[in-house]
């Protein structure tokens, strides 16, 4: 199994126990407010439809859905039960009623997406890659560039290592040992480069982002 929230029994166990905060990677806030400021400073505006691909339990979900016009937050993850666990724990009754509709949260184990989800602007996983396989990342580029316009940016986070570090595991914070055949997984640029050209995008950066555990952020744009 590439990672833990393929195990339907361990996600089930977390989220019974009210866990799904900490199961999702913990900094709740800290890692909520970075990827909403980093988006803003890409330019998402109100009207603009996201993608949140990992939505997990809505750790970006809670600032993106009141910032976004009503319905144009969607939100996909592996595990249905997680995205349940944030609209019923981590929403407002009002949020709810007025910013979402279950048509914008879907789930499935290959990134199928809706077929009414198209020509969406962004897309952004946040501690998404880090947890899968360089095929499965794949996978994800080439499934989410078909419900992304054309020029649409994808931005996902990776831990990356120089490609003389490639095939040994590297220690990218105090907490974190990235690995290459296991998660969490390291990738090299080159990596993101062939990614993106397997997949129909350009790779236009992979920045600093200041993340607390050194994800960096790629950017793929559709072409
Ligand atoms: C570390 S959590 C991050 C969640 C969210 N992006 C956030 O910032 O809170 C990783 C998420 O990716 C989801 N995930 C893992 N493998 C996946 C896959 N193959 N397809 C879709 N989602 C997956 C997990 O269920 C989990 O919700």
């Amino acid at each position: 199994m590439e990672n833990r929230y393929m195990r339907a029994d361990l996600v089930a166990e977390k989220i019974a126990a009210g866990k799904h905060r900490e199961f999702i990677g913990g900094m709740w806030e800290a890692l909520g407010d970075l990827q909403f400021a980093y988006m803003k400073s890409v330019g998402l505006l109100a009207h603009h439809k996201l993608l949140d691909v990992g939505c997990g339990s809505l750790r970006g979900g809670v600032h993106f859905i009141p910032y976004l016009e009503p319905k144009h937050y969607f939100g996909f993850d592996i595990n249905q039960s997680l995205m349940e666990a944030g609209l019923t724990n981590e929403l407002s009754d009002e949020l709810r009623q007025s910013h979402i509709r279950a048509e914008n949260f879907s789930s499935s184990d290959d990134f199928t997406y809706p077929a009414q989800w198209q020509a969406l602007d962004f897309a952004i996983g946040l501690s998404l890659f880090t947890h899968l396989s360089l095929n499965t990342i794949k996978l994800c580029l080439w499934q989410t560039r078909k419900v992304l316009k054309t020029g649409g940016k994808f931005h996902a986070t990776i831990f990356l290592v120089e490609k003389k570090n490639m095939f040994v595991a590297h220690q990218q914070s105090a907490e974190v040992l990235s690995h290459p055949t296991k998660d969490p997984f390291h990738y090299t640029h080159e990596d993101m480069e062939y990614l993106a050209a397997a997949t129909g995008f350009s790779l236009c950066s992979i920045d600093d982002f200041e993340h607390p555990r050194n994800q960096k952020m790629a950017v793929f744009q559709k072409i």
